[in-house]
């Protein structure tokens, strides 16, 4: 037998065997409907944390959570054209974020899943308009983030847009607003940092980034009092260790927009430790 017809049948058998111990179509939705079920008990979904923001009365966008199905998941996985225009889950989330411009009233809209917003990909992701290909929207957003988590989004959510005083964009039109990012454990908060780490910043749009960035590092006392307050209560009602971003708007004024378990989230070299 020459070498290359060994090659051959060698590979053949290899595929053979594969073929064989290859699991089924029913055990691979057994396995992922087994990981949506474990997904859901993940306490950095938003429906895990955001009824103690509304419970303590802290400055929030206003927010619809929209149920994502694992049929929704599963058809954008696929990465088939018919699996993802012919999706009536899908099609059923679709529908109601185009609704939610009505709803709230408004022409442009903050849109994420239970977990992730795609931020650096602002105008694919998270930033939508009544001109927006919602479902491409949707496609992306979970697209993203199933490349980097193995956790299944539960919700997608759409929020208000905040008005904001962007010092430059980044990304290719991320808006980069003032924020901070607290750490509270059991309603104390412990530590701060400003948001946006300058060594992240890609693609800015302006020369002296750095320097504006550098603009927005410093909360006044009066939004740090404030923002300690919300995150010394959320974690109160909550219990346990979590990180908790605030947004800050054009007027000055903090909006709690994020949490997280602190040992899951970024932290800074030049976090603040608070006594
Ligand atoms: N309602 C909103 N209006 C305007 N901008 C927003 C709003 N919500 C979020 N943003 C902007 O988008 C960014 C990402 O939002 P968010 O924190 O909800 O997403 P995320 O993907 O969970 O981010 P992170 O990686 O920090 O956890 C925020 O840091 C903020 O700049
Ligand atoms: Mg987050």
């Amino acid at each position: 037998m020459s070498s290359k017809q060994s090659m051959t049948s060698k590979l053949d058998a290899m595929a053979e065997h594969a073929k064989r111990n290859a699991p089924s179509e029913d055990e691979l939705l057994a396995r992922t409907i087994a990981r949506f079920e474990k997904s859901k008990k993940d306490p950095n979904h938003i429906e895990n944390w955001f009824h103690a923001v509304i419970a303590n009365g802290i400055r929030h966008p206003k927010t619809q959570l929209i149920p994502f199905p694992i049929e929704a998941t599963i058809a954008i996985l696929k990465e088939d054209q018919d699996a993802f225009f012919g999706c009536k889950e899908l099609d059923e989330v679709e529908q109601a974020v185009k609704r939610a411009f009505d709803t709230f009233g408004k022409d442009a809209l903050f849109l994420k899943n239970s977990l992730y917003s795609g931020k650096h990909t602002w105008n694919r992701t998270c930033h939508i308009t009544r001109d927006s290909n919602i479902r491409n929207h949707l496609g992306q957003i979970t697209y993203e983030w199933l490349m980097r988590s193995p956790v299944y989004a539960t919700h997608m959510v759409v929020r208000e847009l905040i008005e904001t005083a962007p010092v430059f964009h980044a990304f290719g039109g991320t808006p980069i607003v003032q924020e901070f990012r607290l750490f509270a454990k059991d309603g104390k908060t412990y530590a701060y940092q400003a948001y946006w780490p300058a060594n992240s910043i890609l693609d800015a749009d302006t020369n002296d980034w750095a320097q504006k960035l550098e603009s927005i590092s410093e909360a006044t006392q009066q939004q740090m009092d404030e923002m300690i307050k919300g995150a010394d209560r959320v974690t109160r009602t909550l219990r346990g260790d979590w990180s908790v971003d605030f947004l800050i708007d054009k007027d000055g004024a903090p909006w709690l927009i994020d949490m997280a378990v602190a040992s899951q989230s970024y932290i800074s070299p030049h976090r603040i430790e608070l006594s």
